[in-house]
């Protein structure tokens, strides 16, 4: 990165539906004038906001540098802007490469033949400049340039974040269908919990949605156990960036004592969840225990529960939901009175099948799959019959 500490513009996508969550952490960094826009938020910031970004942030998927922006009407012109930047200011040229392009109503025939010119122009302008070429490396590349294209304009990225934020590194094994780190943590805040409230997830997998909980309510920054990209670019700040990881490390002053709870029907999701949560130095605040849904009783009077249940993808399992969802309202209503409960899930019939009073619904994806948040408070009488 360039050795100075202007700001510098920045693009951080994200989970859509979680925006304005991002751009109010990204504000907390020190990001000037957020900009929300559908999958992402784009900022200006310096070089300890990127940084700092890339350490805390627990919403955003990357962390993206804006080193370059063009108009074009054809792949030539797109090859022309990528070779005019001076590449070889960036990041050295025995580091390796891979490109990656984006498109929203670009008129670009193929993404695959976007993607070859600009990785050509990069190793040409490279040759131009120091006689080499870097590689590329398709797998763990130390530098990924991202292109993206809308109809006439295109923006050059440079990663900041290298492997996706999400990837905090404690995830040991995955279940079926487990969330995203990035999107666990979002519907967490979204649901409002307090750290002094109880939290239980019932349907817990492999405990994602316990781990981001804990991690947030002990502050602890999700990207200390992890290398980032910047790490490998030219300008890297070795001093400043030292200086943000010990003060992350600092043991946070008096914490409140959590109560976190999980369970699940399976006992191999409960393996699961039991390494994750030990690889993310959490499972003492966390109790786990094998029981269904519907018969399991609540750890407390009161608290918030928070579950993503299966969508029904695999044959027969959409019957199947169909007939749970009545008896998890009666569940509910006989054994959480006085629990706000959460649901995530893409079946849309649930918040009618549960024959249980919503008291907000909040749309949000999960990648590309349309899904939502359900809020049921559940009180005694909310049975809608
Ligand atoms: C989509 S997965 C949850 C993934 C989890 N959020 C994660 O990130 O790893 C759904 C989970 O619900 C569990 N499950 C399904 N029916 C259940 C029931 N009746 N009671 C408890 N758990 C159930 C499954 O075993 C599975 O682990």
């Amino acid at each position: 990165m360039s050795s100075s500490n202007r700001p510098e513009a920045y693009f951080a996508p994200c989970p859509r539906g979680l925006e304005a969550l991002l751009a109010q952490e990204l504000r907390s960094f020190g990001a000037l004038a957020p900009v929300v826009t559908a999958g992402g938020v784009g900022f200006s910031g310096n070089r300890e906001t990127c940084y700092r970004a890339n350490l805390w942030s627990r919403i955003a998927s990357r962390v993206l540098w804006r080193v370059g922006e063009f108009e074009y009407r054809t792949e030539d012109d797109i090859y022309a802007a990528a070779r005019a930047l001076n590449w070889f200011e960036l990041f050295d040229v025995n580091r390796t490469l891979r490109v990656y392009v984006t498109a929203q109503k670009s008129p670009v025939k193929s993404l695959e033949f976007v993607t070859l010119r600009v990785k050509d122009a990069v190793c040409d302008r490279f040759r131009d400049d120091v006689g080499r070429r870097p590689n590329v490396e398709r797998a763990d590349p130390d530098v990924r340039v991202h292109v993206f294209l809308e109809e006439k304009r295109g923006a050059l990225y440079l990663d900041t974040s290298g492997e996706a934020l999400f990837k905090r590194g404690w995830r040991m094994d995955a279940v079926e269908a487990p969330l995203r780190e990035n999107l666990a943590a979002g519907i967490v805040m979204l649901s409002g919990w307090k750290p002094e409230q109880p939290l239980l997830d019932p349907m817990c997998g492999g405990a994602t949605i316990l781990c981001e909980a804990a991690a947030m309510a002990r502050g602890r920054a999700p990207g200390l156990k992890r290398a980032f990209g910047f790490e490998r670019l030219d300008g890297f700040n070795a001093g400043l960036w030292k200086q943000l990881r010990e003060e992350a490390s600092r043991p946070a002053q008096s914490m409140p004592k959590l109560a976190l709870y999980g369970s699940d029907s399976d006992a191999t999701a409960l393996n699961v969840a039991r390494r994750n949560l030990g690889a993310a130095g959490v499972e003492r605040w966390v109790t786990l225990e094998a029981s269904d849904i519907l018969s399991r009783k609540a750890p407390a009077g009161s608290g918030v529960m928070i579950a993503n249940p299966p969508y029904g993808e695999r044959i027969g399992e959409s019957e199947e939901l169909a007939r749970f969802y009545p008896k998890l309202g009666d569940a509910l209503k006989k054994n959480f009175s006085g629990w706000n409960c959460y649901f995530f899930t893409a079946d849309r019939r649930m918040e009618k099948l549960i024959r249980l009073q919503t008291s907000r619904r909040t749309p949000l994806y999960n990648g590309p799959i349309e899904c939502r948040l359900y809020e049921f408070r559940v009180v005694a009488g909310s049975h809608r019959g």
